[in-house]
Parts: structure tokens; sequence; C-alpha cells
């Protein structure tokens, strides 16, 4: 492999071109249009100039990085690619309507995969043109920092396509699990019931917006308690992914807290809008309860 694609130049696309480029593959990083993917690649620059400047980071190898990195606006350029990785909006009529554009242009070895974080890959794949050639690959947030890839494998993914993307993925330094394509796959499956489960706790008046955090992160060591985690994951994509481990599954034990629901329809999502457990408006986040 050689050339990835990258699909969406938001948080995750972002830092899926940044780990990839830095990796040694040329990487083409698509937005809507050529503007949000340039923005795109200036925050990868601005993140590679803290590591260097933190001493973390060789100030040839950013550069290299970087210039490895081709911000595109449309898609012809793909046809080039290995690998395409889709990491755009968590909404299927998006995602489908970018493998129906995609999947015709790619060579007949090339890979298309998504980071979709809950729509079943299986599904998926049904937009492509060969569901042996389509593959789950999830990566978290920050995608630098965080040392896993979920390789989700749907029903048509073929043992080759499954082998060179977990390749890949281990080549970018991360530890590889698999998982078979069920709702939430393995992370989300634990984590949502967890994070849904601190927000009924929460409407319940069990504790406070803090102490149910304070608790989590000291009492079981986790680096971002319940609250802080969803507000940086997006309070409408933690309800996205509850409302597909209950809708697909059917089981209560997934069904969505009322508290979470309020927030969303409330428009606080989390810190990408300043607000969502916690006030991020001033110096320190505040807790909204
Ligand atoms: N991009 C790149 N690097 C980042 C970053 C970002 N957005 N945010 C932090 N970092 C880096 C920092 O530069 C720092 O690097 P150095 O050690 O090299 O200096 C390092 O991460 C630690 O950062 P900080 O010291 O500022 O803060 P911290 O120690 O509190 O760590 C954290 C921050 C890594 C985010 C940590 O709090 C953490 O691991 N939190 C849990 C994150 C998590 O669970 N992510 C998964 C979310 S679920 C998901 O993504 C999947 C899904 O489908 C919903």
């Amino acid at each position: 492999m050689r050339i990835v694609g990258v699909i969406g130049a938001g948080q995750m696309g972002a830092g899926i071109a940044q780990v990839s480029a830095q990796a040694g593959f040329e990487v083409l990083l698509r937005d809507v249009d050529v503007a949000r993917a340039e923005a795109g690649k200036a925050g990868i620059a601005k993140r590679l100039k803290s590591a260097v400047e933190k001493g973390k980071l060789d100030a040839a190898d950013a550069d290299a990085a970087l210039a490895r990195i081709t911000p595109i606006g449309e898609v012809a350029p793909f046809a080039k690619c290995d690998l395409v990785i889709e990491a755009a909006t968590e909404r299927e009529e998006i995602k489908r309507a970018i493998f129906g554009e995609v999947a015709p242009l790619l060579g007949p070895g090339a890979i298309l995969a998504s980071n979709t974080s809950s729509i079943p890959i299986t599904r998926l794949a049904q937009a492509s043109q060969d569901p042996a050639r389509f593959i789950g690959v999830h990566f978290f947030n920050p995608v630098p920092v965080m040392g896993l890839i979920e390789v989700i494998r749907g029903l048509g993914t073929s043992d080759a396509t499954v082998a060179a993307v977990a390749d890949f993925a281990r080549t970018l330094g991360k530890e590889v699990v698999h998982a078979f394509d069920a709702p939430g796959f393995i992370v989300n499956r634990i984590l949502m019931p967890m994070l849904n489960e601190a927000a009924f706790a929460l409407g319940e008046g069990v504790a406070n917006v803090r102490d149910i955090d304070t608790a989590i992160r000291l009492g079981l060591n986790h680096p971002m308690g319940p609250f802080t985690l969803a507000d940086f994951v997006g309070l409408d994509t933690c309800l996205e992914i509850c409302k597909v481990l209950f809708t697909t599954t059917g089981d209560p034990k997934f069904r969505p807290a009322p508290l979470l629901v309020k927030y969303v329809e409330a428009g606080w999502l989390g810190r990408k809008t300043g607000k969502g457990f916690y006030d991020y408006s001033g110096a320190e986040p505040v807790p909204t309860r």
C-alpha cells in the first residue's frame, strides 16, 4: 500500500491523514470543498509544529509528513489510491452517497473502508461495488494519541482485505483488534452503555456531574470521567450510537437516557458547541448540573 485517500477533513479524518502521512503513506485528504480540506491540513500542521516544539518530533520528519498530504475537493484523484478511508459525518445516507461516488473510480485491487462508529459494515458495503473489498476501520479520538484500531469485517469482506487493512493499521503503530459486524463493535458496545448510564444516574439525582466524573476518573483510573468523555466525543454522536444499539438489538438496556436526549435537543453537544455536560465558555469547564 502506498497511497491512502481520506474522506472528511474533520477531527477524525485529519487525525487519520496525519498518522498515515507520518507512517510514510502519500495521503489525499478530501472534503466537500478544497478550502475545508486545506483547513484540515492546517490543523495537522499546527499539531506537528507543537510536537516539534515539545521535542517529540524531528522538524524534517514533520515537514516531510506534511508534504505527503494533498488536500483535494473532488473525488477523481482517488483513482490512484490503494485504500480509501471514509471519515465523513456519521449519517448513513451521506456515507452511502460517498461510496456510490468513489467505488466506481477505484482500481481492481483497491480497498474502501469506513471509520463508522456504529453503522453496520455489511449494510454500508451494499453501497460499494465490491463488498469483498469493503471493511470497517475504526479509529479513536484523538487519533495520533490513541493506540487502538478496530478492524470490522462485514459479511462479504474477504480475508485478503482484512489482512491488508490490519497490516496498514499496524504500520501506523496501532494495536489491532478484530470485531465482527455487530452493533457498536467492541469499544462502543461497552463504552456507550457506561456514558448513557452516567446520564441516567445524573438525571435520577444520584450525584452531580463533577462527582460522577471524579468517581470514575479516580475510582476506576479512567483518564476522563464519563461526562468529560461524552462532551469530548459529542453528545449527538453518543446519542446516535445509543440509538443504533437500541434499535438494532431491540434490547431495552440500550435505551437512551432522557437527559442525554434533552441535552442534544437543546443543542448542547459538548465541546464542539461550547456546552454539554460542562460549559466551556470560561477558562475552566463548569458543570451544568
Ligand atoms: N490531537 C493530537 N494530540 C493530542 C490531542 C489531539 N486532539 N489532544 C491531546 N493530545 C496529546 C497532547 O499533545 C499530549 O501529547 P504529549 O504527551 O506528546 O505532549 C498528550 O495527548 C496528552 O495530552 P494532555 O497532557 O494535554 O492531556 P491528557 O494527559 O489529559 O490527555 C487525552 C488527553 C489523551 C485526550 C486523555 O485525556 C485521554 O486519553 N482521554 C480518553 C480519550 C478517549 O477515551 N478516546 C476515545 C473516545 S471514543 C472514540 O473515539 C470512538 C467513538 O466511536 C466514539
